[in-house]
């Protein structure tokens, strides 16, 4: 494609169900919002759009779990989202959401136009349907027994316990969720989009036309995709919330939360065009505009295949790239918001840029490590100690060093004002250094427009630690040592800090898409206007005129110490313990109503393996305080267990005491350390917890019945 007119640029739309956590920042966001204050800089026209995404079951399951309905909680996560990328310093120009009457209006026109065009395909099936609440059944309302791992708490979409994705005919016994009773099967017809008659155009489209400037990461999954075989998907749900399928035959259905969500990025730009008084239209219908998602991987089909044959269908433009990132772990291990392994983004706000210290730097200091560790080609990992090692010793050391050391000696060699430079002693380093600064510009630029927002990030701070060493070569603090006897010296200051004054010009365009406070407070500090931050001055040497004062230096980072990464860390895995606690020792609190849980078979109880067993020794397990490692006796083997009981006991008590373990229960890893067994503790009204054992000892691995 030739230099484009305009760009439209999307970023995922968040599900409005709960907090978003940094590796969501990291994989659809940051990327993007480096990517539009680059274009931006270009003076390129460009409309940078996201929302939340507020259909789908994940949005009443969220209701029943707080107690409340599905609209009070896209209200709620619709605000706290919007906010939280506000704080972080997204720069969309509409945040809009799936819930306003203009995306319902969109989104049925869609529907409507590939129905009218006989585009969709009509099948009547058998699917899961609850009598006693009168309602068919989404795949996350049914539960029961996973076929691969034996879990009683899969869903019908998947099994939380072992991952594998299922479909609801699949789980054995399975119950509703909605009233506890077995589903039955219910005819009901649904409208598919056939994906394997378009076969041809996907493989063209894609695995020909893009398998070059896609990431391999994203060609790859459309690759396996295609060649699995393209079934027709469902467009449509039996389901009460979300968008009326605009049909009268098609009473009590919605539409797909996966046919509408991405429509979102239509309706935010009509949203936008209205707000703006511009005309939508060509954003969306002529070639010659870009457009491109940025996204997490675990989106990839719904818009590298899904939504583009939706698009082709409907007569609007392709995307021209989908940036897809991979995973970003934490500390080590998958972030999970189920076992509270994860970091929001609104703790960040709370925990440093909300502080007394804190502030837009801490906003950049956070964007810095999430470019450094962008999960562009593989999953990453972000570890509290490398954040600090990022801003300490590549922000703080190099970057802000340079421009500190560049102002301190300004002030204190030259008055303050932009020195002359005398061209007739200039040298290789003044030259060298010119030379770099053109070419950072050159590959930053390159760099940026291929989506490698990493690498782009290095070569300017590479470019500060080029500074720093063209400092260090020209040495103008001893050079005024001798001034009085050479007074010719002060030309060759001049020039050094004419050099280092340019090149922090040149520092302040390039960081710009990355760092934008930053930037701004350079601005500042140089007394320059916005406009010198345009692209194209990035790469120039005669962005300060000579003569010009600067202000007084100012720190444009601050240190991470050691007590804020450790405090963190601890936070982290207190919330962990928290969670375990929860699910492997605490004995479930029966509902006021009924004392008992619902009945079972003695088949059911006879699955579980219960047997003696004696603890053989014992440890705390580091930095969790409420769990024990416990290695335990079972007669036949030594186990080792971790259980949640180090607030009750301490490892010198318990060693040699015999316990009732359930030796069958699949392993579980806590804290790094696999468990193999639960052991059976019986909690009183002060919540102390007591062992369940024989009264006197008796063999290790006795049957317990
Ligand atoms: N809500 C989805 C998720 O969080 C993303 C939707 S992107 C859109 O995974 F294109 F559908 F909007
Ligand atoms: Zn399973």
């Amino acid at each position: 494609m030739q230099q484009p007119k305009r760009y439209l640029v999307t970023s995922a739309l968040p599900y409005a169900n709960g907090l978003k956590h940094v590796g969501h920042l990291a994989g659809a966001y940051i990327p993007a919002d480096i990517y539009v204050r680059y274009l931006r800089a270009q003076k390129r026209e460009v409309v940078f759009v996201c929302g939340s995404d507020e259909h789908g079951t994940a949005i009443p399951i969220q209701a029943t779990k707080e107690g409340t309905t599905p609209r009070a909680i896209i209200d709620k996560y619709h605000e706290a989202m919007k906010q939280d990328f506000e704080d972080l310093g997204m720069s969309f120009d509409i945040y809009h959401r799936t819930s306003e009457p203009l995306h319902h209006e969109t989104a049925q026109e869609f529907f409507r136009y590939l129905h009218e065009r006989g585009e969709l395909e009509i099948k009547e099936t058998e699917q899961y349907f609850d009598e006693a609440a009168k309602t068919f059944l989404a795949d996350r309302y049914i539960k029961g027994t996973c076929p691969n791992c034996g879990s009683d708490r899969a869903f019908g979409d998947q099994c939380e316990s072992c991952g594998r994705t299922l479909s609801p005919d699949e789980l054995i016994n399975p119950v509703s969720t909605l009233s506890g009773q077995p589903p039955v099967k219910k005819k009901t017809s649904h409208w598919y989009l056939p994906l394997g008659k378009h076969e041809n155009f996907l493989r063209k489209w894609i695995l020909e036309q893009h398998k070059d400037d896609w990431r391999p990461t994203v060609v790859g999954q459309c690759k396996s995709w295609i060649e699995g075989g393209l079934q027709s998907r469902a467009v449509t749900r039996d389901l009460d919330w979300g968008i009326k399928v605009p049909l009268k035959e098609a009473e009590g259905k919605v539409l797909y939360v996966w046919f509408d969500a991405p429509i979102g990025y239509i309706s935010a730009t009509r949203q936008w065009a209205i707000e703006n008084n511009r005309d939508w239209k060509p954003y969306w219908y002529d070639q010659d505009t870009k457009l491109v998602h940025f996204i997490g991987k675990d989106n990839i089909v719904f818009h590298c295949i899904i939504f583009p044959l939706m698009l082709k269908l409907h007569g609007n433009i392709l995307p021209e790239n989908v940036p897809a990132n991979e995973f970003l772990n934490l500390e080590g291990d998958k972030m999970s918001t189920s076992r509270n392994w994860k970091l929001d983004m609104r703790d960040y706000i709370n925990d440093f840029v909300k502080q007394e210290n804190g502030g837009a730097q801490c906003v950049d200091m956070l964007r810095y490590y999430l470019t450094q560790i962008a999960p562009e080609t593989k999953d990453s990992e972000f570890m509290w100690k490398g954040f600090q090692d990022a801003v300490n010793s590549e922000l703080v050391s190099i970057f802000g060093n340079f421009v500190n050391r560049s102002w301190v000696l300004l002030h204190k060699l030259c008055g303050g004002k932009v020195p002359r430079l005398h061209e007739d002693i200039l040298d290789e380093n003044d030259k060298n250094l010119a030379e770099e600064i053109r070419n950072t510009k050159n590959r930053v630029e390159s760099l940026l427009e291929e989506y490698k927002f990493r690498e782009a990030l290095f070569e300017v701070i590479d470019l500060a630690r080029k500074g720093n060493q063209y400092m260090q070569k020209k040495e103008p603090w001893i050079v005024a040592k001798s001034l009085a006897e050479n007074p010719e010296g002060q030309k060759k200051i001049d020039n050094c800090m004419h050099c280092c004054l340019q090149l922090t010009a040149n520092l302040a365009i390039l960081i710009n898409p990355f760092l934008p406070h930053t930037a701004a407070k350079m601005l500042y500090m140089m007394k320059v206007v916005d406009k010198m931050l345009d692209w194209e001055n990035a790469g120039k040497l005669k962005l300060l005129s000579v003569g010009y004062s600067m202000r007084e230096p100012q720190l444009l980072f601050r240190k991470i110490e050691d007590s804020e990464i450790s405090a963190q860390i601890e936070k982290l895995n207190n919330g962990l313990t928290k969670v375990e606690e929860q699910t492997q020792t605490a004995p479930t609190p029966a509902p006021a109503e009924k004392p008992v849980k619902p009945e079972i078979v003695f088949e059911d109880f006879a699955k579980i393996d219960l047997k003696v067993g004696t603890i053989i020794a014992a440890e705390k397990v580091e930095k969790a305080d409420k769990l024990l490692k416990l290695t335990v006796d079972l007669g036949f083997e030594i186990r080792t267990i971790v259980s949640g009981i180090a607030l009750h006991y301490s490892p010198e008590e318990i060693t040699g005491r015999q316990v009732t373990v359930v030796t069958n229960l699949a392993p579980r890893k806590m804290r790094g350390i696999e468990s193999n067994g639960m052991i059976l503790m019986a909690e009183d009204k002060a919540g102390k917890l007591h062992f369940l054992r024989p009264p006197t000892d008796i063999d290790p691995g006795s049957n317990v019945s």
